[in-house]
């Protein structure tokens, strides 16, 4: 999980690092002014609303100074690598680099480079680590798991576009490291069988394990990496694969809907179940700031401890 001081990915999640870092951000303690006279810088060369603001939110409140790259205005647009971005984005002194982009696994080769701490806001479709802990702290809390962060016994529905997701991959690593059962449900294109050799259930019905589940995180198509091509309508998707309020109205009890979102509302879920009693979709918005200001906290002064 923690390669040295960067959080790259959960395909290794450790069980007692996950942990340790989720009852940080679960106990919500920080220090108000615990990064002062630090800098963070937020290269975000992909679109983002939630990773992007809450991590600015969560640098300023522990004290942190924010200094925000973006590709328009960059010298990107003028043919500098995103290595040569961060490197010069060090040797400014800035204290932690939070990067986002298209590239699958650029952030590995970035960390390989800088010798601040990096923290990987999602890479093309390979890892997303902290919006995995957001839905971690979020199912924790939600199923009182919140004191010993044990999920066995908990089976998580991840619905959709589950190839193109970076989410789902970290989701699967972070999950199953907690101890929960996983179930990727979504049609052959997006969900291949050979996605069993994550130590998944792979399955193409939503109506045979809708009502076994604990948790059914829905994901959007992602149509910006060609995942809509070849699929036909989005009404067919929504009504093999979305999560209508006759589905919500089949699970289990105490069962819970999640999306890390953005939605595509009508597509993937409807109005009424993601706004409804079973939703924890804005919770997950509300934890992601948490898990932020943890893994800052843990990034910045975890090194200087070390
Ligand atoms: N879940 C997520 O990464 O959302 P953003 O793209 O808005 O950051």
């Amino acid at each position: 999980m923690w390669t040295g001081h960067h959080l790259i990915s959960m395909e290794q999640a450790d069980q007692d690092q996950a942990r340790a870092l989720l009852l940080l951000a679960h106990r919500n303690d920080f220090a108000p002014h615990v990064l002062e006279g630090k800098s963070v810088a937020n290269l975000f060369f992909e679109d983002s609303t939630r990773t992007r603001v809450s991590f600015s939110l969560a640098a300023q409140r522990l004290g942190a100074h924010v200094v925000d790259l973006t590709s328009k205005g960059s010298s990107l647009s003028k043919g500098e690598t995103l290595i040569d971005t961060a490197l010069t984005i060090e040797a400014m002194g800035a204290d932690a680099l939070v990067i986002r982009t298209q590239q699958s696994k650029l952030c590995c080769e970035i960390a390989n480079c800088v010798t601040i701490p990096l923290i990987n806001a999602g890479d093309g479709t390979h890892q997303h680590p902290t919006q995995a802990l957001a839905d971690a702290l979020t199912i924790g809390r939600a199923f009182s798991c919140d004191r010993k962060w044990d999920f066995s016994g908990l089976r998580v529905a991840i619905v959709g576009d589950v190839v193109s997701s970076r989410v789902a991959r970290s989701n699967i690593g972070l999950l199953k490291a907690l101890g929960a059962r996983i179930v990727l449900v979504g049609p052959l294109a997006m969900v291949p069988d050979s996605m069993a050799e994550l130590g998944c259930d792979v399955v193409h019905d939503l109506d045979t394990v809708i009502d076994q589940v604990e948790v059914a995180m829905m994901l959007r198509i992602q149509f910006e990496r060609g995942s809509g091509d070849g699929l036909g309508s989005t009404a067919a998707y929504h009504r093999a694969f979305g999560l209508t309020q006759d589905r919500a109205n089949r699970m289990k009890a105490e069962a819970i809907v999640m999306h890390p979102g953005p939605m595509n509302r009508g597509v993937e879920i409807v109005d009424a179940v993601a706004d409804g009693n079973r939703s924890r979709i804005l919770d997950q918005v509300t934890h992601g700031l948490l898990v932020r200001q943890a893994t800052l906290v843990k990034a910045i002064c975890g090194r200087e401890h070390s």
